[in-house]
């Protein structure tokens, strides 16, 4: 392992003005998108929507530092048989890659999931690093319970258990140890749901607990930390909860959060948007940017929140690609501005 270069690479990942596109659908997942603006999910229809994507200059090349891919994409072409990857890396941006398999019900632990997919990681990893990924990505998914939604939070206030935090953290520091001797920089993502009606204290307290373990994990698995980045939600209230906290105390609350258990060797933390609103996301990244100065780089890799504008103005018609990067670039914008704390609601609505 070369520590300097994985450095280098997790400090571009959070270049100032710059953040990640999270663009890793699986393949339910992005059908889910694709049946919202009804498009069918068929190979090249996903091919031709990342395309679109990766073509949109002015987001790729000023707002974007990196884009995680799914396991299809980083093998597919574009229509002209240029490689996706070749287009990221020609816009300025570092390809990432997802590695975790998707989640399975932990044993004994009724409505909790545990992430799966260390089995053959390093021989994956030293493909994906030939095929030019610099950096991956492993989500754990830890549920508070309570919300009863979609089949989730079975399990009661007595979720999330200690039992799925230590399972999910060690994983992530097995994977993250690999991805490292891979000269790979992992993103650890351990991901407190949103789902669920509790309020921002419950969010922040489970959240704090899931941190401490990870971090104490990727200690015991000697993980370097000058070369990983950490992607967590936000303290912030759930979904249903009936007092939703304001911009302000999100912000103040996941700051005080991540200063408690984030060591500063870290280079930088970029958040998940998790379900939150296009403009919530990008106030909250924004307001915390201007609390500063703060330990390590705060930005964003979003999946929904930069995509879903896209998506919509896109709808699967070859015409409408235009409209689909701008809506693209606009939200890359100002998540970009968010992460250097420059971004104002003004700007939106003379966008809009
Ligand atoms: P969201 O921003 O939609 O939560 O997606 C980010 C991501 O990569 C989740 O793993």
């Amino acid at each position: 392992m070369n520590l300097a270069d994985l450095n280098k690479v997790a400090l571009a990942m959070v270049t100032p003005g710059k953040g990640i596109l999270a663009a890793d659908e699986s393949s339910g997942t992005i059908k889910k998108r694709f049946d919202a603006i009804k498009v069918e999910s068929t190979e090249d229809n996903r091919r031709d929507y990342r395309e679109m994507l990766f073509r949109s200059q002015e987001a790729m090349s000023k707002y974007i530092s990196g884009v995680i891919l799914y396991d299809e994409t980083i093998w597919q072409n574009a229509k002209d048989g240029t490689p996706l990857v070749k287009l990221i890396e020609q816009a300025g941006a570092i390809p990432g890659i997802k590695v975790d398999e998707g989640t399975q019900a932990l044993p004994a632990c009724p409505g909790e999931l545990v992430t799966v997919g260390l089995d053959r990681l390093a021989e994956r990893l030293a493909k994906y690093y030939e095929r030019g990924a610099r950096f991956a990505k492993w989500r754990a998914v830890i549920d508070i319970g309570g919300g009863g939604t979609g089949g989730r939070g079975t399990g009661g206030p007595s979720i999330p258990t200690m039992t799925a935090i230590r399972v999910n953290a060690h994983a992530l520091a097995r994977y993250a140890a690999l991805c490292q001797a891979a000269q790979i920089v992992p993103i650890v993502e351990p991901e407190v749901l949103m789902d669920g009606d509790h309020d921002i204290d419950r969010c922040y307290d489970v959240t704090q607990r899931v941190l401490n373990r990870t971090f104490q994990e990727l200690r015991v698995q000697r993980v370097a930390l000058e070369g990983m980045i950490l992607k967590p939600n936000m303290a912030i209230s759930g979904k249903k909860c009936p007092k939703q906290a304001s911009v302000q105390e999100v912000a103040e609350k996941t700051v005080r959060l991540l200063k408690s258990c984030v060591p500063a060797a870290v280079p930088g933390i970029a958040f998940l948007s998790g379900g939150q609103s296009d403009e919530e996301a990008t106030a909250h990244l924004d307001a915390m940017n201007k609390i500063g100065p703060l330990p390590w780089r705060l930005t964003f890799s979003y999946g929904r929140a930069l995509q879903a504008a896209p998506q919509k103005a896109w709808s699967g018609k070859a015409d409408n690609v235009a409209a689909g990067q701008r809506a693209f670039s606009h939200r890359a914008r100002m998540n970009g501005l968010a992460s250097t704390g420059t971004w104002d609601a003004g700007l939106e609505k003379r966008a809009a």
